[in-house]
C-alpha cells in the first residue's frame, strides 16, 4: 500500500464523521479549514498564538488531506539515512509525539514494509493532546496490520499540562520516539519552561540505546530550540544523522491519485515539498 492509499482509508472515515455535522455544508468548511491550517503555519515562531485547534472533524480531515502522506514519507526518508538498526527487537514500541493525525505511524509501517523488516509486533502509542484523534487511527489498525502486525493505542497527553504527562510512563518505554511536525507546533508554549521539562522527562525516562526521529520545519528558531534541549542541556544524547533548512520532495512512488476524489472536490493538492530539518538521536 502507499502512503496515500493508508490516508484515504482515514480521509473517508473523516469524511462520514464531517457529513454527519455539516451535511452539504462540508466541502466549504473543510476548505475554511485548509486555509485555517496553511494561516496557522505560517506564524509558528509568533510566541503569541494561541494552540490551533483541530477538535472538528473539517480541520482534521484538512489536514490529513494536505500534510499526512507527505509528513508520513519525510519519516520514511528520515528512517532511511539512519546508519544503524532502528529496530532492534521482534517486538518493538514505538510512540509517536504529536504523532495523533497519523502521519508518524504510516511513515514506520510504510519504512518497515519497503525495508523487509521482520517484525512479531510493532505496538504503538500516538501521544497527543488531541483527543479527537484517537477515533481516527486505532480504528484502522487493522488495514495497518496488513503489512505489519501493529497494535495502535491512543495516549492523550498535552505537553504544556505535567498533570498529563507525570503518570504516563508506559510510552516512555519505546524503542523509537518519532518526533514529526510537532517540536514547532509547542516551542511557542515554552515561555514558563513547561515544556523543556517535559523534554528533559522525555530523554531521562527514555532507555539506552532508545533512538529519536525528529522531523520539523527548516528553519533555525526551530533548529536552535530542539538542539538547545537535546545537546545542550545534556550529555547522554548523540546525533546520529542531521539535515538543516533543506528542500525535500515525497518519492515518486507517493502518487496522489488515490486521493483525486477529494482533489476533485478541494481545488488543491496534498502538499508535496517542503523546507525540512531531521535530527537523528540516539540515547546513550
Ligand atoms: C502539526 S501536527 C503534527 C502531526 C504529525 N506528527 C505529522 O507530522 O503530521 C501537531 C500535532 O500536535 C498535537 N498537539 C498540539 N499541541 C499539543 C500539546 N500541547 N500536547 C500534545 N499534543 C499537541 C496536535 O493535536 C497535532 O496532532
Amino acid at each position: 500500500m502507499t502512503l496515500f492509499e493508508l490516508v484515504k482509508l482515514a480521509l473517508d472515515e473523516l469524511y462520514a464523521e464531517g457529513s454527519a455535522i455539516y451535511g452539504s455544508a462540508l466541502d466549504a468548511e473543510i476548505k475554511k479549514r485548509m486555509a485555517y491550517l496553511s494561516m496557522c503555519y505560517g506564524s509558528l515562531n509568533n510566541m503569541s498564538r494561541t494552540p490551533i485547534d483541530y477538535k472538528d472533524p473539517a480541520t482534521r480531515f484538512a489536514y490529513v488531506y494536505k500534510y499526512t502522506a507527505s509528513h508520513g514519507d519525510y519519516v520514511v526518508q528520515a528512517l532511511q539515512s539512519v546508519p544503524v538498526a532502528v529496530f532492534p527487537s521482534s517486538n518493538t514500541r514505538l510512540s509517536c509525539i504529536g504523532g495523533g493525525p497519523g502521519s508518524d505511524i504510516v511513515g514506520v509501517i510504510k519504512f518497515i514494509a519497503d525495508s523487509g523488516i521482520k517484525l512479531d509486533r510493532l505496538t504503538c502509542y500516538l501521544v497527543d493532546g488531541e483527543q479527537a484523534w484517537a477515533d481516527t487511527w486505532t480504528e484502522i489498525g487493522d488495514a495497518l496490520s496488513a503489512s505489519v502486525p501493529v497494535n495502535v493505542n491512543f495516549q492523550p497527553l498535552d505537553v504544556t499540562q505535567p498533570s498529563t504527562w507525570s503518570s504516563q510512563k508506559k510510552f516512555l518505554s519505546a524503542d523509537l520516539f518519532t518526533l514529526s511536525y510537532f517540536v514547532s507546533e509547542v516551542m511557542a508554549f515554552d515561555q514558563t519552561g513547561v515544556v523543556t521539562q517535559f523534554w528533559k522527562m522525555l530523554f531521562d525516562e527514555a532507555k539506552s540505546g532508545a533512538k529519536f526521529v525528529y522531523v520539523d520545519n527548516g528553519h533555525s528558531d526551530f533548529n536552535e530550540y530542539f538542539d538547545y534541549q537535546w545537546s545542550k542541556a545534556r550529555s547522554d544524547v548523540k546525533c546520529l544523522y542531521s539535515f538543516d533548512n533543506n528542500r525535500m520532495l515525497p518519492r515518486f512512488s507517493e502518487q496522489t491519485d488515490s486521493v483525486a476524489i477529494y482533489k476533485a472536490k478541494f481545488g488543491q493538492s496534498p502538499k508535496v515539498q517542503s523546507y525540512l530539518s531531521i535530527r537523528i538521536l540516539e540515547k546513550s
